[in-house]
């Protein structure tokens, strides 16, 4: 999907933004199963606005290139920026800007589904990585069970066509000569109560949302704005993410 052809990264970080407890909770994971040493070479591998790109360089004392298809996304990337430990280039995950074996980590958040070609982007992971190197990656699938579902049923069909199932994202590394080293399902609180989910809802900064017509929205909207106004208050809401890692 081209980000380009959509207003998503004007809402992106207002819509999608993680709260620093959620940050953290994935930090914590590269540096629990893929910790890469100071002064490794991170790829932020479809880095979109670069949500977790500076947080990479920061926590682990690394340089991180950040790479994404998407000049939108790219942009507002590179207006966050405050250090010089990033940098950005546009280019797609079939054809990475890279050395071979230059990259110790290669991170990917929810970007796995956008490939045209994930057999070819897991392979380009393989060559850029050193022997030894990590790929980590954060992604729904097609067993995750949304909160959005509940509300927005027309995702459904786009959910199930384009959601890599757990066992093909596993094929997909072990086929570009990966070992899976770890596999989890981690529940991540995306808003402290239904009022503000609603509220980052509504601004339809989800790749799923934005292909739906206005009135599958529309009705989405008031189905959840009404079980925010009945919903106990303080109730966090959350969503679970599959966590794999692989080894090169
Ligand atoms: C949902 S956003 C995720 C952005 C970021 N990783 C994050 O977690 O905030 C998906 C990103 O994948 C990018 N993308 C789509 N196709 C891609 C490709 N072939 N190679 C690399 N990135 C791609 C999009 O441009 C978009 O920025």
């Amino acid at each position: 999907m081209d980000y380009d052809g959509t207003g998503i990264a004007r809402v992106y970080d207002k819509a999608r933004t993680l709260a620093p407890e959620a940050l953290r909770l994935w930090l914590d994971l590269v540096g629990r199963d893929a910790a890469p040493a100071p002064g490794s070479l991170i790829i932020d591998l479809g880095c979109g606005t670069g949500r977790f790109s500076e947080p990479l360089a920061e926590r682990f004392d690394a340089r991180v290139i950040g790479i994404d298809p998407s000049s939108k996304m790219l942009d507002q990337a590179r207006r966050k920026l405050r250090g010089d430990r990033v940098a950005f280039e546009t280019a797609s995950a079939s054809a990475l800007p890279i050395a071979d074996g230059a990259a110790d980590l290669v991170f990917m958040s929810m970007v796995f589904h956008r490939f045209d070609d994930a057999a070819a982007a897991a392979r380009e992971c393989r060559r850029v990585l050193r022997a030894g190197g990590h790929v980590a990656l954060r992604n729904s699938t097609r067993e995750t069970d949304f909160p959005k579902y509940h509300f927005f049923p027309a995702i459904e069909p786009i959910v199930a066509k384009e959601l890599p199932s757990r066992s093909r994202i596993a094929e997909h590394f072990e086929n570009a000569g990966m070992r899976l080293s770890v596999h989890e399902i981690v529940p991540q609180v995306v808003a402290d109560d239904w009022q503000a989910y609603a509220q980052k809802t509504s601004l339809r900064a989800d790749s799923f949302l934005s292909r739906i017509s206005d009135a599958d929205f529309a009705a989405g909207m008031a189905a959840l704005r009404a079980h925010a106004a009945e919903a106990p208050p303080g109730e966090a809401v959350t969503e679970d993410v599959d966590w794999f890692v692989f080894v090169a």
